[in-house]
């Protein structure tokens, strides 16, 4: 089997790391592995099938000087926006965890399970560009669906755990609730989020915008349709909770066709990567503790409106390090390869 040269971009990095441990356990025909940071990582060391490997800093000539065929960023916007055209460059194909190209024309935004086809367009090298984790966990819902049901309209709240921030994020909500048990919690700077998160809920994730949603927000409303070719109206609400790892979501769905329960646990039951969890008087449903580790989107509580019976809620939840990100980045790998 041909091996690959690959580099990961934002090697130490929440994502980055899980990228590492899933090309292990993926078993990625990986020939070359080039672990990339910023110079603040120079001499550290990861782990990849129990061997150190040193960190690089990344620079404008790295991918070129080794041969780079697949790199994988995971390092914010700009960073990608600086150094994903160095590695197109050098012949790589980029697989893009950031916002920074996912709406630009010509650059496919792929969810493996919904868009495949879409790789095409980047056989040859390119970028290919890794969805918004809350977008991922819905589309796995709303895609199937939306096949049996033509989906009118969907309305979505988030309950985004604090690894959306990167590490950073969750060594805040650690250390405040150890500042929390010593009563010296407002002693506590919230640097991650804009408030306190420890004990809290902050209805505010990446910036505000003009129309008085948030970047996040209005993520999720354009990529979904990007992704799935649609032009659905969706309305979005993205709410930071403090939960270590996982994010949640309640969704209401109108649909065309009058959808029935029973079918719509059938539907999504038989879909790739989601896993129904629906016994509600044996107090089954997904939640983040569920889901935190694995790579399935778990959907559960799914019930029709009291009031309009094309509307089905439900609640899905999805580890956003790995579903959200990793393992969607890795999955997009495989199925380039295949193209
Ligand atoms: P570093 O550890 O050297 O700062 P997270 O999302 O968990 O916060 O991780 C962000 C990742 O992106 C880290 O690996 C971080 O490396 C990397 N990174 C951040 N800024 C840069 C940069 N300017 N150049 C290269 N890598 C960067």
């Amino acid at each position: 089997m041909k091996k690959y040269r690959i580099a990961i971009v934002g090697a130490t990095g929440a994502v980055g790391e899980e990228i590492l441990k899933l090309l292990e356990e993926y078993n990625f025909p990986v020939d070359v592995l080039i672990p990339l940071a910023s110079s603040r990582s120079i001499g550290k060391q990861v782990y990849f099938k129990g061997e150190e490997r040193a960190v690089l800093e990344l620079t404008p000539h790295v991918f070129k000087e080794h041969n780079i065929q697949i790199a994988f960023f995971s390092a914010g916007g700009s960073v990608s926006q600086k150094f994903a055209p160095y590695a197109v460059e050098a012949g790589a194909v980029v697989i893009d965890n950031t916002s920074h190209f996912r709406m630009q024309e010509n650059i496919p935004l792929v969810v493996p399970e919904v868009n495949t086809k879409d790789i095409m367009l980047c056989k040859n090298g390119g970028i290919i560009a890794n969805p918004n984790c809350s977008t991922i966990q819905m589309v796995h819902v709303l895609n199937p669906l939306h096949k049996h049901y033509n989906i009118q309209r969907v309305d979505v709240s988030t309950y985004q755990a604090v690894s959306g921030a990167g590490k950073k994020g969750m060594e805040e909500l650690v250390v405040q609730m150890q500042h929390f048990f010593n009563f010296t919690l407002s002693e506590c700077e919230p640097k991650a989020f804009a408030h306190q998160i420890a004990l809290n809920v902050i209805p505010h994730i990446d910036i505000f915008l003009d129309n008085g949603y948030t970047k996040e927000e209005m993520k999720m409303i354009k990529e979904t349709n990007k992704i799935m070719h649609s032009d659905f109206p969706i309305s979005a609400t993205c709410v930071r909770v403090p939960v270590l790892r996982s994010h949640s979501e309640s969704i209401s769905i109108l649909f065309e066709k009058e959808p029935s329960v029973k079918e719509a646990r059938e539907i999504l039951s038989q879909s790739p990567a989601v896993i129904v969890v629906d016994e509600p008087k044996s107090n089954q449903y997904p939640m983040p503790i569920i889901a935190t580790d694995t790579d399935s989107t778990y959907v559960g509580r799914i019930r029709k409106d009291n009031f309009n019976p094309n509307i089905l809620h439900l609640w899905c939840v999805a580890d956003q390090i790995r579903v959200g990100a990793a393992t969607n980045a890795i999955k997009i790998a495989q199925q380039w390869i295949l193209a």
